[in-house]
């Protein structure tokens, strides 16, 4: 399986000046942790590493150091996400008929998650890993401020990465993103825009996306947990 980690965002809500994937967590770049299980998830042969150039020098020490060379390839992303994901489509060897999306960010993925969504994915064009909410969601009017609706939980998933397509169909959903000006921020929605269908794979509690100081605190947490199970 083909796998395109975006990484090529920066450190903003985390309140840093650099990428927040080269921050420590428990003495390891967060980047690292991302890639120490794609590195043991079975179905993994190959992975794209999106990123700004500036980042390059650092990532390559990352990917040295864990012994993954060879699987490895550097592919410089955009200016947001989804700009990032199409230059990784762009990237892939031309045989790759499949691939897994899974934001680097999301660095508490066990390799298990990797294998079941790869697995899943021979079974069906598109699919994301998501875990249904455990809290009530409010639909705000932005300018009042004022609660305009409470859709039914049951109903609603937070949806996580992986994400896995067929290349063809989902390149050809991020070219048709370009041309009506999409602004998405996963790859399910361009696929669901083009009125294509994705399957949810159960995803894990603990696939949390670290986005602010607190998320990295928890990250932590989850770590020193499972160092000791
Ligand atoms: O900012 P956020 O954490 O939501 O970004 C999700 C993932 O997308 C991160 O792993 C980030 O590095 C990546 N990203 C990217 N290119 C961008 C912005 C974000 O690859 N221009």
């Amino acid at each position: 399986m083909y796998l395109l980690i975006p990484a090529a965002g920066s450190g903003r809500r985390m309140g840093s000046d650099r990428n927040k994937l080269l921050l420590p967590l428990l003495e390891k770049p967060l980047l690292a942790w991302t890639l120490s299980a794609a590195r043991a998830a079975q179905s993994i042969r190959w992975v794209g590493l999106i990123g700004q150039p500036e980042d390059f020098q650092d990532f390559k020490e990352i990917v040295v150091s864990l012994g993954m060379t060879k699987m490895v390839h550097f592919i410089q992303g955009g200016a947001t996400r989804q700009e990032s994901v199409y230059r990784g489509l762009q990237a892939l060897p031309a045989v790759a008929q499949r691939v897994l999306i899974h934001d680097g960010a999301r660095c508490l993925i066990t390799p298990k998650l990797f294998d079941r969504c790869a697995q899943e994915l021979h079974h069906c064009p598109g699919l994301i890993a998501a875990i249904p909410v455990k809290d009530t969601i409010k639909v705000v009017e932005h300018s009042t401020q004022q609660i305009t609706r409470t859709p039914d939980r049951r109903q609603l998933w937070a949806a996580q990465t992986p994400q896995g397509f067929e290349v063809d169909r989902l390149t050809r959903c991020h070219d048709e993103g370009v041309r009506q000006g999409w602004e998405v921020t996963d790859d399910a929605a361009l696929f669901e825009q083009c009125g294509l269908p994705v399957k949810i794979v159960e995803g894990e509690e603990t696939n949390l996306k670290v986005t602010t100081p607190v998320d990295l605190a928890i990250a932590e947490f989850i770590l020193r947990q499972r160092g000791q199970e």
